[in-house]
């Protein structure tokens, strides 16, 4: 199966280099790629009223004219709000028995491709999508919900939109800004809270994006929003209600070992998983697998920063149905 991947893989830059790796058994040192830490950031321009880097918009018609089927599945997020906890959940629930070996040969960025991306040192995700062989495919967008290709909601797809609490999903935006080049530059940490503030970063606002994904779900039944809290409060709970929005009927012993595969510890020490693979990321700043926790927030956050956050976010959040939680 990895061939059909491998065949539309670009034959240059980090692809080159990552099938290297992928030879090697995937145990590359990604900080001495000496072309991933030096390649240039983006920047940041107004798209349709979002700032984007080119990165997530040069493919743009293309990605606008995906032909959605029927079964696809859109997992959405906002970036770094447990996107890859979720894909990474279905992909189990759907192939961990069919197809154990994509377990172990194929990366979570391979097999729920990220339909917008767009870079010539990676494969396009709208390619990858294409000639995805599974049904059904797994993809992800960070796109707010005006931005997704309009197949999607013709064919009426199954879409899965995952929300993360504004403070940790900062913190660990932030942490993803320093450690990839792939992203522009985050600044230290309170200018970078200032533009998170301010909705200055890739993909804009968090709270137009959790909000125009909420207000999608009063008007497109098959959405399914769940909350990084409440996955990580009661894996096994949130398993059971995404089961039952896919039609999915898992025995209690897959459940399990579906619900045990994706705990934390054990995503950040899988290759497969914990994007260890990927180019142009630096390790040396921070793993992908950070931390994985509610409230990390607290350890960055100072007392002013967080009354000044709390302050903002009551102007801004004024819908009382849609609530999150900072702890648990
Ligand atoms: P932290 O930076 O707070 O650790 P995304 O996949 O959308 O990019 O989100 C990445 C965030 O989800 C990171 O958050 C990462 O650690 C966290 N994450 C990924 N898998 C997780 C898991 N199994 N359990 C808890 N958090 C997870």
């Amino acid at each position: 199966m990895i061939h059909s991947f491998e065949s539309v893989r670009r034959e240059d830059g980090f692809g080159e280099n990552r099938r290297e790796r992928s030879q090697a058994g995937f145990n590359s040192n990604m900080s001495s790629d000496s072309k991933k830490v030096n390649m240039p950031r983006p920047e940041l321009f107004d798209f349709h009223g979002v700032p984007m880097t080119h990165f997530f918009t040069d493919d743009w018609e293309n990605v606008q004219n995906f032909k959605a089927r029927p079964d696809d599945i859109l997992i959405a997020t906002y970036p770094k709000a447990g996107t890859t906890w979720v894909s990474y959940i279905l992909d189990l629930l759907y192939f961990g028995q069919t197809s154990p070996e994509r377990q172990t040969s194929i990366p979570i960025y391979e097999r729920v491709p990220y339909l917008e991306l767009n870079n010539p040192n990676v494969i396009s995700g709208k390619d990858l999508a294409d000639n995805l062989p599974t049904t059904p495919r797994l993809i992800k967008t960070h796109f707010p919900v005006q931005f997704v290709p309009k197949s999607f909601w013709e064919q009426n797809c199954r879409v899965i939109y995952v929300a993360r609490n504004a403070k940790d999903n900062m913190v660990s935006y932030f942490h993803f800004n320093c450690m990839t080049r792939l992203l522009p530059e985050p600044g230290d940490w309170s200018s970078f809270y200032q533009k998170f503030l301010d909705g200055k970063v890739l993909y804009g606002s968090w709270y137009d994006h959790v909000s125009g994904w909420w207000k999608k779900k009063m008007t497109y039944p098959n959405l399914h929003y769940m909350c990084y809290e409440d996955l990580s409060e009661d894996t096994g709970r949130e398993v059971d209600k995404l089961c039952s929005f896919l039609g999915l009927s898992p025995s209690a012993e897959f459940k399990e070992k579906v619900v045990n595969g994706v705990q934390f510890d054990n995503m950040k020490k899988n290759q497969m998983a914990n994007y260890s693979t990927f180019p142009a990321m630096d390790f040396n700043i921070c793993s992908f697998m950070r931390k994985g926790k509610v409230g990390d927030w607290k350890n960055h956050f100072t007392v002013a920063q967080n009354e000044g956050f709390d302050e903002d976010y009551k102007k801004k959040m004024k819908d009382p149905t849609l609530q999150f939680r900072n702890e648990i």
